[in-house]
């Protein structure tokens, strides 16, 4: 069976954007491939070296909300970069085999640079993030990699440096991985932003009671609906975004038939999402709760998932190790 790999920064809670955009699909992936998902904080270190306190707490919260909406740890190797040593260790070895024109040529690092200006991220670190990231692709022989397309010039890297080590030492060590891109949902945040956690706009995972209900209920609607007698146009609702991922077709068709004509009012139009919403959310909340307040259990998983890990790991270091002649 082929294995997949892919990660995130640990950033804390997860938002809706992350549920529909890429867990869904990551859950899916679990079912037909042989899955490695990893909490990334060495990359984490790369914008946020300077506060590092809430880095622990972001991987707990993050894997907690992996698990309750269904990444299966018994299928799936759910386990932390920083605990895996041989992602150091490769990282240092395929340091010396990229060309620094590569690095600095990638457009994702011009453009965070300049986006995160207010930091200071001209660190060694953060123009090596994409050589460490193809260190943690390589190193489980991942054929596929579930990723954004924002994503791709990452991975096009790490397809070259793949093939550059595999030439260098002339034998076929490494896979170069293909992008599996995650299907788009367009979801708006409550400002009508993309939702991102930067922007402070996310419905969380985690939200419920009045944070939730305060959050859906106010989406934003079309604004051309003023008053309720006002007709709408459901292409134009930034909240039936919402409603095509939550709602049953009979009760999506009914809307399309009753906002043009006025039919329904947007706070009953947005009371039927919240419902639905929760009934979504509950199982999940649930879950993490007993996730949450178990850390034993939580503390096993990711022993388990450290172990599948670092075997495999292992393994592909030795490989490296042999074929440049450095196994003494
Ligand atoms: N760069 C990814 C992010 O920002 C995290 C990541 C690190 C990753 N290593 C990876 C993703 C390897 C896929 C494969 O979320
Ligand atoms: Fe949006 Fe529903 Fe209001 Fe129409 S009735 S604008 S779909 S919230």
């Amino acid at each position: 069976m082929n294995n997949v790999l892919s990660g995130m920064r640990p950033t804390g809670k997860l938002h809706l954007g992350h549920l529909h955009g890429v867990l869904e699909n990551w859950i899916e992936l679990q079912h037909k491939y042989n899955c490695y998902y990893f909490a990334a904080d060495w990359h984490a270190l790369t914008s946020d070296y300077k506060d590092t306190s809430n880095i622990k707490n972001n991987i707990y919260d993050m894997i907690a909300d992996w698990i309750s909406v269904g990444i299966d740890p018994e299928k799936v190797a759910i386990f932390i970069q920083s605990h895996i040593k041989e992602h150091a260790e490769l990282h240092l070895l395929i340091s010396m085999i990229t060309p620094l024109g590569w690095l600095e040529r990638n457009p994702t690092y011009k453009e965070v640079k300049e986006e995160l200006s207010e930091k200071d991220i001209n660190s060694y670190g953060f123009l090596g993030y994409p050589v460490l990231q193809t260190v943690d692709i390589i190193l489980y022989k991942a054929k596929y990699v579930p990723i954004g397309i924002d994503q791709l010039p990452h991975l096009e890297l790490s397809r070259e440096i793949a093939r550059r080590f595999n030439f260098l030492y002339n034998r076929e060590v490494f896979i170069e991985p293909q992008p599996l891109f995650t299907k788009v949902t367009k979801l708006s945040g409550i400002d009508g932003r993309k939702m991102s956690k930067s922007y402070g706009n996310s419905i969380y995972i985690s939200d419920y009671g009045k944070t939730l209900s305060d959050k859906v209920l106010n989406l934003i609607t079309d604004t051309n609906r003023v008053r309720r007698k006002d007709p709408g146009d459901p292409d134009k609702c930034m909240a039936f975004e919402f409603h095509k991922l939550y709602l049953s077709e009979e009760e999506i068709l009914m809307i399309k038939r009753e906002c043009p004509t006025a039919g329904i009012g947007c706070f009953d139009c947005k009371k039927i999402l919240l419902n639905r919403i929760v009934e979504k959310l509950s199982p999940i909340h649930h879950k993490r709760e007993e996730l949450l307040s178990k850390k034993d259990y939580l503390n096993d998983i990711i022993a388990d998932g450290d172990k599948r890990a670092k075997a495999k790991a292992s393994e592909t270091l030795k490989e490296c190790l042999e074929v440049m002649n450095l196994n003494y």
